[in-house]
């Protein structure tokens, strides 16, 4: 099953998310199962450090067989690229890792700039252990240089993620191309409706992240030396589990499903093969009005961000930060 992009092109609704596969036995695992069970469209971003691995098993897997325009690659403008004057020189270091010639989707990764130093891959951090920011955003101006990647062939479609509202609009008044996607935070939990409205009356694909609502971040923000959080756990919450057994599904299946049906793709992450081929048998059934009532009347809103940037301490004083502060 696809979504049809403005250029076109055929995003399939399903995608593997990687964020968190860092190893490349991971990588290997999970990008090979994902293409043996079908998977055609895979999520990367700069900043996840894998897109080395992936890169090399696509190489291996198009010289037996796979063909490039059979896979719908997407990858992503880091913070530190946040700048118009870097984004040409990171969509390169993307493309040298993955070792292709072109990405199907180049998306800005969050609409925060944050300072730059040759050599190093991720932010860095002052004394007070706040994030170094740029100030202002020029969306204007940086829109313009994802542009030329279009015209350039570098990536064949460009979009934006973590972007609200008012920002998407800032873009969209001054946008040659617009943006074919937005790809945000979005589980039962956290609906995000207006924002999914906006985007469909504006011929914006929504790509669903966090779908089952991160169960693993707590395993994250330990790695990072942070406090775990409590997280309301999507795959055993009531509603979700009854619906479930009703259809003969798993909660998962149920909380992606109930994504596709909102007209929005879903690119669950998963490094075990079983939950891989779990979370692709989302296109056998359906969820009557009934159940999508059910699973609306879960909503929590803002208070059930998992992503919410903060573990970037001071992230969220930037006037360009996208999300409520609360
Ligand atoms: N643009 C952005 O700012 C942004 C932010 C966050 C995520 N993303 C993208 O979206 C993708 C998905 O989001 P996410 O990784 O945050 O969260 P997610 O897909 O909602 O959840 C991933 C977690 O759920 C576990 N899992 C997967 N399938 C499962 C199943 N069927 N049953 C039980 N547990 C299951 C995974 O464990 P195992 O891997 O151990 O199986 C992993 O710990 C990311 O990987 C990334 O590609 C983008």
């Amino acid at each position: 099953m696809y979504l049809k992009l403005p250029s076109g092109a055929k995003m399939p609704v399903l995608g593997l998310g990687t964020w968190e596969a860092i190893s490349d036995e991971e990588i290997e695992t999970a990008v090979n199962t994902a293409l043996d069970f079908e998977y055609r469209h895979i999520d990367t971003a700069w900043v996840y450090e894998n897109e080395g691995a992936i890169g090399k098993v696509l190489k291996k897997r198009f010289a037996s067989g796979l063909k490039r325009k059979d896979v719908f690659i997407t990858t992503k403008l880091p913070m530190t690229g946040v700048h118009p004057e870097r984004v040409s020189m990171f969509m390169e270091k993307s493309l040298a890792n993955l070792q292709l010639d072109y990405v199907d989707l180049y998306l800005i990764h969050f609409p925060v700039g944050c300072k730059y130093y040759e050599g190093e891959t991720r932010p860095k951090f002052n004394d007070k252990g706040e994030i170094e920011t740029e100030g202002r955003t020029d969306h204007g101006a940086l829109w313009k240089k994802m542009e030329e990647l279009v015209d350039s062939g570098k990536a064949k479609n460009i979009g934006l993620s973590n972007y609200n509202i008012s920002q998407i609009e800032t873009i969209l008044q001054n946008a040659k191309i617009k943006p074919a996607v937005l790809q945000v935070e979005l589980h039962v939990y956290l609906q995000q409706r207006e924002l999914v409205e906006f985007c469909q009356k504006n011929k914006i694909v929504v790509v669903a992240y966090s779908p089952l609502g991160n169960p693993g971040m707590n395993k994250f923000l330990q790695k990072l030396g942070q406090q775990p959080r409590q997280l309301a756990n999507i795959l055993e919450d009531p509603v979700v589990g009854e619906i479930a057994k009703k259809h003969k599904k798993t909660p998962a299946q149920v909380a992606l499903r109930f994504l596709v049906q909102r007209g929005c793709a879903v690119i669950p992450k998963s490094v075990t093969p079983k939950r891989i081929d779990e979370n692709r048998k989302l296109f056998d059934f359906v969820l009557s009005d009934e159940e999508m009532k059910a699973l609306q009347g879960l909503d929590v809103g803002e208070a059930a961000r998992v992503c919410d940037f903060k573990v970037f301490g001071g992230l969220d004083k930037h006037p360009d930060f996208p999300f409520t502060r609360q």
